[in-house]
């Protein structure tokens, strides 16, 4: 399966999948372009450090959305590309990529979600003062952050952390679970079905 990951900021999760991917631990699944929104994101130095070509889009440069993700969508179809990792994409996707690329489409998120969707979810739970939180993996749908869940685990919210340790768990459970479930889902073992997701083992 030929894959593209979107990011706009640091992109360890995108490192992540490009080592497997160069590892040839992905499920056979090779990264073929990374997607970034930010000209200045590491993400893109990472994505050029491995060879893989990289689209950087401003949406300020195009009159409307639909029409910067006209221009990701035709990059996709010049590469061949089977599904769409967000991995760390600071928007919400719409109609004009969700159409062609429904049920392909996954996003991570670092939070038990229904649990604080949208931006800065990890201030939100330490804000909440819930002894749990945790990292979602789950596919796109219009909403934000609320597609069919794929995979869930827990973190634990201790007294002592900060919102910087609590990042570098959550992230630590992302590093993990991100590649497990894309490795999964290009062997065909994933399947969402309406409003569930199913793992077909
Ligand atoms: C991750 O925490 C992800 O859950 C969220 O954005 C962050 C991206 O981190 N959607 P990175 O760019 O992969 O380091």
């Amino acid at each position: 399966k030929r894959i593209a990951v979107f990011a706009s900021g640091s992109g360890s999760n995108l490192q992540v999948l490009l080592d497997r991917a160069a590892e040839g631990t992905l499920g056979g699944a090779q990264v073929v372009l990374v997607v970034c929104d930010k000209p200045e994101a590491k993400a893109v130095s990472r994505a050029e450090q491995a060879g893989v070509p990289v689209l950087v889009v401003i949406p300020k440069e195009y009159p409307d959305k639909a029409s910067y993700e006209a221009r990701i969508l035709e990059e996709l179809r010049s590469k061949q590309v089977d599904f769409i990792v967000l991995a760390g994409y600071m928007r919400l996707v719409g109609p004009t990529l969700l159409e062609p690329y429904r049920g392909r489409i996954l996003n991570l998120h670092p939070s038990l979600l229904p649990n604080f969707p949208g931006k800065d979810a990890i201030g939100q739970a330490l804000e909440a003062g819930v002894p749990h939180t945790g990292v979602t993996v789950h596919f796109v749908d219009e909403g934000m952050d609320t597609g069919p869940v794929i995979a869930q685990e827990t973190v634990t919210i201790e007294d002592k952390d900060t919102k910087e340790s609590l990042t570098q768990k959550i992230q630590a459970v992302e590093h993990r679970l991100l590649p497990q479930v894309v490795s999964d889902y290009a062997r065909g073992q994933i399947r969402v079905n309406g409003r569930t997701a199913e793992y077909l083992k």
